[in-house]
């Protein structure tokens, strides 16, 4: 499909997310800005093309839009560790709930389209997903740990209108599942933190009871570019990767394909660990609404051939 040449802002654009799909965002021909709220993070020599932009911070975010008068933003920043925001839920809200209102306000007031990445953990978890399907957008929202908590108020946002434009209409809510794609040394996720130990001749303790649908990120960025290019706004959609997987299984997956050595691993289950609080069960996500609204031209890309395209990169 032939996209019109975007100018994308990516709040959180140096997290896991953000930085790789800035990367894919690039390829596919679109000038792409990555903001952060802490620019000392990042190797001196990145700095200077990072976007200043604190969500809570409304004058930055204003200075932000008028340096790169985007066309679409991608909201991106958020305490997205859901332990951590079960340790720091103040902090957690204030990001995630209070950040995503004053992007929301802003988008509004300029008519930007603006794209939330929303998460499967909005969900409880306790669907029995292999009898009656995966969790669609019409099940009803249940999240029991703060950071599914947060993002199901974000969401809240925009179905109730409480940014400043009433009138606005132009943004679409992506819920997406464990991300993976290519680590990097500031943000190293799925499955590269379980990896890289299991090169160094570490463990991981991995679980094999929590089942989510891993969504691979280049597949999460064509979904946006296609989903904002049909104006296929107002709504929610499910973005999920092809196949429903444990952690352990996954990373062996990994393993198999990168020729790592995968008896480092340690499964167990959830119930193993007594004070972990962000028990999700299974949070596999359906996507046939986004499949549809995008005419059949979008699907997740096969787990083992992801893998492969990670290894190349
Ligand atoms: N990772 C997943 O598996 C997953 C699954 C479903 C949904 N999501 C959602 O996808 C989005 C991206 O996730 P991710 O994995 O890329 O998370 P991430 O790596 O933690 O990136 C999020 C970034 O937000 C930035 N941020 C934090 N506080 C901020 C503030 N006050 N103002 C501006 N930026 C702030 C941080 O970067 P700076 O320090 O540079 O500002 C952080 O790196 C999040 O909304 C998350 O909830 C993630």
């Amino acid at each position: 499909m032939q996209q019109e040449q975007q100018s994308i802002l990516i709040t959180g654009g140096m997290g896991f997310f953000g930085w790789n799909a800035a990367q894919y965002l690039r390829q596919r021909g679109m000038t792409v800005h990555q903001a952060s709220s802490a620019l000392e993070r990042y190797p001196s020599e990145t700095q200077g093309s990072i976007i200043p932009l604190d969500v809570l911070n409304t004058a930055s975010i204003q200075a932000a839009l008028e340096k790169t008068t985007p066309t679409m933003i991608i909201h991106a920043a958020a305490l997205s560790a859901p332990m951590t925001c079960e340790q720091q839920s103040e902090v957690a809200h204030a990001v995630n709930v209070i950040g995503t209102h004053n992007i929301a306000n802003s988008a509004s007031v300029l008519d930007i389209p603006l794209v939330l990445l929303s998460t499967d953990l909005v969900f409880n978890g306790d669907k029995n997903t292999l009898k009656d399907g995966f969790y669609t957008e019409s099940d009803t929202p249940d999240a029991r740990i703060v950071y599914g908590k947060t993002k199901m108020s974000a969401e809240q946002i925009f179905f109730e209108r409480t940014y400043a434009n009433k009138q606005y209409e132009r943004w679409i809510i992506l819920r997406t599942s464990l991300m993976f794609g290519r680590g990097v040394a500031w943000a190293n996720g799925f499955p590269h933190f379980a990896v890289n130990l299991l090169t160094s001749g570490k463990t991981t303790t991995l679980f094999t009871d929590q089942f989510r649908t891993p969504a691979y990120i280049p597949d999460i960025a064509e979904a946006i570019l296609q989903l904002i290019e049909l104006e296929k706004y107002g709504e929610i959609y499910h973005c999920g990767g092809g196949e429903r997987i444990d952690r352990v299984s996954f990373v062996e997956r990994y393993c198999a394909i990168a020729n790592v050595d995968k008896n480092g691993i340690i499964a167990c289950s959830m119930n193993d660990v007594p004070n972990y609080t962000t028990r999700v069960r299974d949070v596999s996500l359906y996507s046939g609404k986004l499949h549809a609204a995008l005419n059949g031209n979008w699907q997740p890309t096969v787990l083992d051939d992801a893998f492969r395209q990670i290894m190349s990169l």
